[in-house]
Protein backbone atom coordinates (compact mmCIF):
# COMPACT_ATOMS: atom_id res chain seq x y z
CA UNK A 1 0.00 0.00 0.00
CA UNK A 2 1.32 3.38 -0.96
CA UNK A 3 -0.11 6.56 0.86
CA UNK A 4 -0.67 10.24 -1.12
CA UNK A 5 2.87 10.83 -0.76
CA UNK A 6 3.98 8.16 -2.03
CA UNK A 7 5.27 6.27 0.55
CA UNK A 8 5.75 2.40 1.20
CA UNK A 9 3.47 0.90 4.52
CA UNK A 10 6.99 0.00 7.15
CA UNK A 11 4.99 -1.14 9.73
CA UNK A 12 1.55 -2.73 9.37
CA UNK A 13 -1.21 -3.91 13.04
CA UNK A 14 -3.78 -6.19 12.17
CA UNK A 15 -6.78 -6.84 14.18
CA UNK A 16 -4.00 -6.54 17.32
CA UNK A 17 -5.90 -7.94 20.36
CA UNK A 18 -4.19 -8.21 24.20
CA UNK A 19 -5.46 -9.66 27.57
CA UNK A 20 -4.52 -10.29 30.64
CA UNK A 21 -5.21 -12.36 33.49
CA UNK A 22 -6.62 -10.51 36.73
CA UNK A 23 -8.36 -12.20 39.60
CA UNK A 24 -11.59 -11.03 38.59
CA UNK A 25 -11.41 -12.24 35.15
CA UNK A 26 -10.25 -11.20 31.95
CA UNK A 27 -8.97 -7.61 31.05
CA UNK A 28 -9.02 -6.91 26.96
CA UNK A 29 -6.40 -3.77 27.20
CA UNK A 30 -5.79 -3.56 23.46
CA UNK A 31 -9.21 -4.84 21.62
CA UNK A 32 -8.90 -5.56 17.35
CA UNK A 33 -6.51 -2.54 16.49
CA UNK A 34 -5.69 -2.23 12.96
CA UNK A 35 -2.81 0.77 12.07
CA UNK A 36 -0.73 1.41 9.24
CA UNK A 37 2.45 3.08 9.80
CA UNK A 38 4.14 4.85 6.59
CA UNK A 39 8.38 5.36 5.93
CA UNK A 40 8.77 8.77 6.84
CA UNK A 41 5.63 9.76 9.12
CA UNK A 42 5.21 10.56 12.36
CA UNK A 43 2.18 9.35 14.32
CA UNK A 44 1.21 9.91 17.41
CA UNK A 45 -1.55 7.85 19.70
CA UNK A 46 -3.53 10.07 21.83
CA UNK A 47 -5.93 8.78 24.34
CA UNK A 48 -6.42 8.84 27.94
CA UNK A 49 -4.31 7.17 30.51
CA UNK A 50 -5.14 3.38 30.70
CA UNK A 51 -6.70 3.29 27.00
CA UNK A 52 -4.13 0.71 26.15
CA UNK A 53 -1.02 3.31 24.75
CA UNK A 54 1.82 1.17 26.30
CA UNK A 55 0.62 -2.42 26.01
CA UNK A 56 -0.28 -2.15 22.15
CA UNK A 57 3.44 0.17 21.56
CA UNK A 58 5.35 -3.47 23.59
CA UNK A 59 2.56 -5.96 21.81
CA UNK A 60 4.19 -4.96 18.47
CA UNK A 61 7.57 -5.56 19.69
CA UNK A 62 5.89 -8.97 21.19
CA UNK A 63 6.31 -7.38 24.74
CA UNK A 64 3.97 -8.32 27.55
CA UNK A 65 3.38 -8.34 30.74
CA UNK A 66 3.53 -12.59 32.62
CA UNK A 67 0.13 -12.46 32.88
CA UNK A 68 -0.60 -10.90 29.09
CA UNK A 69 -1.18 -12.50 25.99
CA UNK A 70 -1.29 -11.66 22.45
CA UNK A 71 -4.89 -13.21 21.84
CA UNK A 72 -4.94 -12.45 17.72
CA UNK A 73 -3.70 -10.05 14.98
CA UNK A 74 -0.68 -9.76 13.55
CA UNK A 75 1.97 -7.28 13.24
CA UNK A 76 3.90 -6.88 9.82
CA UNK A 77 7.21 -4.81 9.14
CA UNK A 78 8.18 -4.28 5.77
CA UNK A 79 11.41 -3.37 4.34
CA UNK A 80 12.79 -3.83 0.86
CA UNK A 81 9.57 -5.44 -0.51
CA UNK A 82 10.30 -8.07 2.37
CA UNK A 83 7.46 -8.85 4.67
CA UNK A 84 8.06 -9.92 8.79
CA UNK A 85 5.76 -11.31 10.77
CA UNK A 86 7.27 -9.69 14.17
CA UNK A 87 4.76 -11.82 16.41
CA UNK A 88 6.14 -15.32 14.80
CA UNK A 89 9.93 -14.47 15.31
CA UNK A 90 11.73 -16.44 18.27
CA UNK A 91 13.04 -14.99 21.38
CA UNK A 92 16.43 -14.93 19.42
CA UNK A 93 15.06 -13.25 16.18
CA UNK A 94 13.49 -10.67 18.64
CA UNK A 95 16.08 -9.55 20.43
CA UNK A 96 18.29 -8.70 16.99
CA UNK A 97 15.46 -7.16 15.79
CA UNK A 98 14.65 -4.85 18.64
CA UNK A 99 16.64 -1.52 18.51
CA UNK A 100 18.07 -2.61 14.75
CA UNK A 101 14.90 -1.96 13.34
CA UNK A 102 12.37 -0.82 15.44
CA UNK A 103 13.50 1.17 18.55
CA UNK A 104 11.40 1.38 21.83
CA UNK A 105 11.45 3.67 24.41
CA UNK A 106 9.56 2.76 27.19
CA UNK A 107 7.24 4.90 29.46
CA UNK A 108 9.42 5.83 32.29
CA UNK A 109 12.80 4.41 31.24
CA UNK A 110 14.35 7.00 32.75
CA UNK A 111 14.80 4.28 35.57
CA UNK A 112 15.92 2.13 32.59
CA UNK A 113 19.50 3.08 32.45
CA UNK A 114 21.86 0.93 35.31
CA UNK A 115 22.97 3.24 37.97
CA UNK A 116 26.39 1.48 38.03
CA UNK A 117 27.38 1.52 34.44
CA UNK A 118 28.56 5.07 32.70
CA UNK A 119 26.75 6.33 30.05
CA UNK A 120 29.16 5.75 27.49
CA UNK A 121 29.02 1.82 28.53
CA UNK A 122 25.24 1.91 28.02
CA UNK A 123 25.89 2.98 23.69
CA UNK A 124 29.31 0.14 23.30
CA UNK A 125 27.32 -2.21 25.17
CA UNK A 126 23.98 -1.67 22.87
CA UNK A 127 25.76 -1.74 19.55
CA UNK A 128 28.76 -4.48 20.23
CA UNK A 129 25.29 -6.61 21.84
CA UNK A 130 23.35 -6.50 18.16
CA UNK A 131 26.63 -5.88 16.03
CA UNK A 132 29.39 -7.80 17.67
CA UNK A 133 32.72 -6.51 17.63
CA UNK A 134 32.84 -2.81 16.85
CA UNK A 135 35.44 -0.87 18.80
CA UNK A 136 34.83 1.25 21.06
CA UNK A 137 36.12 4.55 19.82
CA UNK A 138 33.95 4.09 16.81
CA UNK A 139 30.59 3.26 18.54
CA UNK A 140 32.15 6.57 21.08
CA UNK A 141 32.38 8.51 18.04
CA UNK A 142 29.24 7.51 16.58
CA UNK A 143 27.28 7.97 20.14
CA UNK A 144 28.60 11.44 20.07
CA UNK A 145 27.34 12.70 16.77
CA UNK A 146 23.95 11.39 18.02
CA UNK A 147 24.57 13.25 21.69
CA UNK A 148 25.23 16.46 19.73
CA UNK A 149 21.83 15.80 17.79
CA UNK A 150 19.77 16.32 21.02
CA UNK A 151 22.32 19.04 22.44
CA UNK A 152 24.06 17.32 24.89
CA UNK A 153 27.65 17.99 25.79
CA UNK A 154 29.20 14.16 24.45
CA UNK A 155 32.47 14.56 25.85
CA UNK A 156 30.80 15.36 29.68
CA UNK A 157 27.62 13.09 29.29
CA UNK A 158 29.44 9.60 28.06
CA UNK A 159 31.70 10.13 31.19
CA UNK A 160 28.60 10.39 33.58
CA UNK A 161 26.40 7.69 35.57
CA UNK A 162 23.08 7.94 35.10
CA UNK A 163 22.06 10.03 37.97
CA UNK A 164 24.28 12.54 37.51
CA UNK A 165 22.11 13.29 34.65
CA UNK A 166 19.21 15.13 34.97
CA UNK A 167 15.64 14.55 33.75
CA UNK A 168 15.73 16.04 31.01
CA UNK A 169 18.80 14.88 30.31
CA UNK A 170 18.17 10.88 30.37
CA UNK A 171 15.54 11.41 28.45
CA UNK A 172 17.63 13.13 25.36
CA UNK A 173 20.30 10.27 26.66
CA UNK A 174 17.90 7.75 25.95
CA UNK A 175 16.41 9.50 22.69
CA UNK A 176 20.11 9.22 21.29
CA UNK A 177 20.62 5.65 22.50
CA UNK A 178 17.82 4.86 20.56
CA UNK A 179 19.13 6.11 17.07
CA UNK A 180 22.31 4.39 17.60
CA UNK A 181 21.61 1.07 15.37
CA UNK A 182 19.43 3.13 12.87
CA UNK A 183 16.41 2.07 13.75
CA UNK A 184 13.58 2.29 10.53
CA UNK A 185 10.97 2.89 13.13
CA UNK A 186 11.18 4.48 16.81
CA UNK A 187 8.48 4.46 19.24
CA UNK A 188 8.60 6.58 22.14
CA UNK A 189 5.93 5.90 24.90
CA UNK A 190 5.31 9.44 26.52
CA UNK A 191 8.63 10.58 26.00
CA UNK A 192 7.91 14.11 27.91
CA UNK A 193 5.15 12.87 30.77
CA UNK A 194 8.14 13.17 33.57
CA UNK A 195 9.12 16.21 32.72
CA UNK A 196 8.87 19.70 33.26
CA UNK A 197 6.02 21.60 30.45
CA UNK A 198 9.32 23.68 29.55
CA UNK A 199 11.59 20.26 28.90
CA UNK A 200 8.81 18.56 27.01
CA UNK A 201 8.80 21.44 24.42
CA UNK A 202 12.08 21.68 23.68
CA UNK A 203 12.33 17.32 23.80
CA UNK A 204 9.49 17.82 21.06
CA UNK A 205 11.15 20.28 19.16
CA UNK A 206 14.60 17.88 19.17
CA UNK A 207 12.21 15.41 17.92
CA UNK A 208 10.85 17.26 15.04
CA UNK A 209 14.51 18.47 13.92
CA UNK A 210 15.75 14.77 14.10
CA UNK A 211 12.74 13.87 12.15
CA UNK A 212 13.23 16.72 9.42
CA UNK A 213 17.23 15.55 8.94
CA UNK A 214 16.32 11.69 8.89
CA UNK A 215 13.11 11.36 7.34
CA UNK A 216 13.21 8.89 10.54
CA UNK A 217 9.42 7.24 11.01
N1 LIG B 1 0.10 -6.51 33.52
C1 LIG B 1 -1.14 -6.03 33.54
N2 LIG B 1 -2.11 -6.69 34.18
C2 LIG B 1 -3.38 -6.24 34.19
N3 LIG B 1 -3.78 -5.11 33.57
C3 LIG B 1 -2.84 -4.41 32.91
C4 LIG B 1 -1.48 -4.82 32.85
N4 LIG B 1 -0.78 -3.92 32.12
C5 LIG B 1 -1.68 -2.98 31.74
N5 LIG B 1 -2.92 -3.27 32.21
C6 LIG B 1 -4.16 -2.54 31.96
O1 LIG B 1 -4.30 -2.34 30.57
C7 LIG B 1 -4.92 -1.09 30.32
C8 LIG B 1 -4.08 -0.28 29.35
O2 LIG B 1 -2.88 0.14 29.98
P1 LIG B 1 -1.80 1.07 29.28
O3 LIG B 1 -1.54 0.57 27.90
O4 LIG B 1 -0.63 1.15 30.17
O5 LIG B 1 -2.54 2.48 29.18
P2 LIG B 1 -1.99 3.86 28.59
O6 LIG B 1 -2.89 4.18 27.43
O7 LIG B 1 -2.13 4.85 29.69
O8 LIG B 1 -0.56 3.66 28.18
C9 LIG B 1 -5.11 -0.42 31.68
O9 LIG B 1 -6.42 -0.66 32.09
C10 LIG B 1 -4.12 -1.14 32.56
O10 LIG B 1 -4.55 -1.15 33.88
MG1 LIG C 1 1.11 4.51 28.78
Amino acid sequence: MVNSTGNNVLLSVRGLTVEFRIPRGILRAVDDVYLDIYEGEVLGLAGESGCGKSVLAHAILKIVDPNGYIKSGKVIFKENGREIDILSLSKEELRKFRWSKIAIVFQGALNSFNPVIRIRDHFIDTVQDHRGRVSSSDIIKESSKFLEEVLLDASRVLGMYPHELSGGMKQRTLIALSFILGPRLVILDEPTSALDVLTQKFIIRLLKKIHEKTGLT
